[in-house]
């Protein structure tokens, strides 16, 4: 089978053109540094023409409030370019629990995303991932400074990228769902105690502060952004950390 991986050059998209191709498949990346844009609508056409699966794994310049407007423009370019080349299934990365924390302006912008798809009369997939292990780092870096990191206790599952990678490709080259399927990591961390075991395998001196209204996810309620039914991932935190 042929796949169009959009954003084929980004953390998840270079592991799942990898992934595809080491199952045989025809997987051809395609980012705005390939000269393929999903916003100006440049070479989308070209890109998705003759695919049979168009897996988008973009992401937004920003999470603030313009990450809406990217997540429309992309999936209509897209989308329009996808009915017109006939592709047979379109594949996207939202975010488990992302429709219960609509406070979140980026998180509205995938909710978006989705229901762009559901309504794109393309069979689809959605797959759902919890927090990306390699995203810590810029959590972190948020509500920090030289002494402290404050963090919220939220409930995080957080899964490894090449975990999510796998899956999106097994996606993938599977019947459409015409649904959604939730992955995640193995084992749930409060975000605190997550930042405290980071620093201190890292041999960071700095104190992680348990403040319920540091960062972003200090918008989040009770454990929606975990779900222990999730298909879970093998990779332990601690493990990746190592
Ligand atoms: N972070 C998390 O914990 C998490 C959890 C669940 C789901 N997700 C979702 O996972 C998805 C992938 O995330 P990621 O971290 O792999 O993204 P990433 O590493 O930031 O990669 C983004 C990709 O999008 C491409 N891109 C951006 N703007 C473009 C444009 N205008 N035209 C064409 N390509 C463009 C980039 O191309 P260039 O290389 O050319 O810039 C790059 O290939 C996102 O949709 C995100 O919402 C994230």
């Amino acid at each position: 089978m042929k796949f169009a991986v959009i954003g084929g050059t980004g953390l998840i998209g270079s592991q799942v053109v990898k992934d595809l191709r080491a199952a045989g498949h025809e997987a051809v990346p395609y980012a705005k540094s390939t000269g393929v844009d999903i916003i100006t609508g440049q070479g989308v056409d070209e890109a998705v023409a003759g695919a049979d699966v168009v897996v988008n794994l973009t992401n937004s310049p920003t999470f603030d409030e313009a990450s809406p407007a990217f997540f429309r423009t992309s999936m209509e370019n897209l989308l329009a370019a996808a009915r017109k080349g006939g592709v047979g299934h379109f594949v996207i990365l939202s975010i488990v629990g992302v429709d219960q924390v609509p406070e979140l302006d980026y998180y509205r912008a995938k909710v978006l995303q989705e229901e762009l798809l559901q309504a794109g009369q393309i069979p689809y997939s959605i797959v759902r991932a919890t927090q990306f292990m390699e995203f810590m780092d810029a959590a972190m870096s948020w509500t920090a400074d030289a002494d402290t990191v404050r963090l919220p206790a939220t409930p995080i599952q957080p899964i490894a990228a090449k975990d999510v990678a796998a899956a999106v490709a097994e996606v993938a080259a599977g019947t459409p769902l015409n649904g959604i399927r939730n992955i995640g990591g193995p084992d749930v961390f409060g975000l605190d105690e997550l930042g405290r075991i980071t620093l201190s395998h890292k041999g960071d001196k700095r104190t992680v502060v348990t403040d319920p209204t540091a960062g972003m996810f200090a918008a989040v309620k009770g454990d929606v952004l975990t779900d222990k039914n999730a298909h879970l991932a093998p990779t332990h935190y601690t493990d990746w950390l190592s």
